[in-house]
């Protein structure tokens, strides 16, 4: 920068041009200490500064770039940026337009992948790169990772949803359980006594079915409702994690959902992770039951756990009817759900078990297809 500046001092022809000179030196001085200056914020930048010229091939990545994508300086400058982008086409419409009007796009919404494969949601600002002579001759971009404030945000909700109303329904529902249980039990002697005075016919048979259903589901609903109200302490331990699986497989298929196939890779076979294990089991058992449940015909699940780079990546996949683009938003709402007997708890108790393990939860889904569930971990 310094030697372009001083090459471009005007010759000193005739006269005082010691004093021209020296003016000018100090102001190279000056332009070069700010330009320095500002190429150590963007440099030190948490956020990913990264620029590209005309033909969108990348030439510039700083450290935040570095930490947000995973790839380093020598393995994207002189890449097409499309390597960036989930959905290249989005991102390529803000870059027309920027670079044809020299305005900037300011946060766009979109999705990028990380080295590992991993989704981030981002806001994107693009600004234009101007020449001398004010033509463009490429972009900057500025790329906020929003995945922490969405998960910020989310928990703050959910706590001012636990304040005063929410310990009420959590102490109304502890005083439902008890005679739920009761009315479990006198269902049960009903039933014996009438069999016993053979007035057991079918209609009565049908009503104390109903019955029992009925029960049976108000004491489901009341003890996820109290899984999830619960102050939640958690006591971690170091524990196996292919056994954990195969307990979340053994305990999360029912007899009659004969018509589904399970899958388990665990890699590597014998690892221990520090968890609260029953708690984490709970909630992988609650992914199982919703697969499960999205394959009504049946189908294959595929349960996995991989180990890598500290990180524990639990997957939850199916085969089964997918998730909708409307419900795709609410399905970690409490209380949200699509099926006639559902409770709406078992993904927000996965959610608020995955955030105090400090880990992350990602759900990629296409309707018909199936549905995936990652969860990670930190792996210690
Ligand atoms: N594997 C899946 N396949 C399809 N839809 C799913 C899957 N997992 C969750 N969902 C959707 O998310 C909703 C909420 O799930 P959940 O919180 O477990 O409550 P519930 O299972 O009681 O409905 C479900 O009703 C369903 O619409
Ligand atoms: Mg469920």
């Amino acid at each position: 920068m310094k030697k372009e500046l001083e090459q471009m001092r005007p010759l000193a022809a005739n006269g005082n041009g010691t004093e021209h000179h020296c003016e000018w030196r100090a102001t190279c001085e000056v332009v070069e200490t700010q330009a320095r200056a500002l190429a150590n914020v963007l440099e030190a930048s948490s956020d990913a500064v990264v620029s590209s010229d005309l033909n969108r091939t990348l030439t510039g990545w700083n450290v935040g770039a570095h930490r947000l994508f995973g790839y380093g300086f020598e393995e994207t400058v002189g890449k097409a940026e499309d390597i960036l982008w989930v959905d290249a086409s989005m991102v390529g419409d803000d870059f027309q337009r920027v670079i044809s009007s020299g305005e900037p796009a300011v946060n766009i919404e979109t999705r990028c992948r990380h080295a590992s494969g991993r989704l981030i949601d981002v806001l994107v600002t693009r600004t234009a790169i101007k020449d001398r002579a004010g033509s463009v001759v490429g972009s900057c971009l500025y790329i906020k990772d929003i995945m922490a404030y969405r998960r910020m945000r989310r928990i703050a909700q959910q706590a001012e949803k636990m304040s005063a109303v929410g310990k009420m329904a959590a102490a109304l529902a502890h005083e439902i359980r008890n005679p739920l249980n009761s009315m479990n039990l006198h269902i049960v002697l009903m039933e014996r006594a009438l069999l016993k005075f053979a007035a057991m016919d079918g209609s009565f048979k049908e009503s104390i079915g109903v019955i029992r259903e009925e029960v049976t589901r108000l004491e489901l609903l009341v003890r996820e409702f109290l899984e999830y109200a619960r102050p939640v302490e958690l006591h971690f331990e170091p524990s196996d994690v292919g056994a954990l699986i195969d307990e979340v497989i053994s305990l999360g298929f029912a007899p009659s959902d004969g018509k589904v196939r399970v899958e388990r890779y665990v890699e590597p076979e014998s690892m221990t992770v520090v968890l609260d294990r029953n708690r984490m089991k709970q909630a992988l058992i609650n992914l199982v039951r919703n697969a499960v449940e999205a394959m009504p015909g049946g189908g294959t699940i595929g349960v996995s756990a991989v180990r890598k780079d500290g990180e524990l990546l639990v997957e939850v996949k199916d085969s089964g009817v997918g998730i909708s683009e409307d419900a795709r938003a609410h399905i970690f709402d409490l209380f949200f759900t699509t099926k006639e007997s559902g409770t709406g708890l078992g993904l927000p108790i996965v959610m608020q078990l995955v955030e105090l393990h400090g880990g992350t939860i990602e759900v990629e889904s296409e309707e018909k297809v199936g549905t995936t569930v990652r969860v990670r971990l930190p792996a210690v």
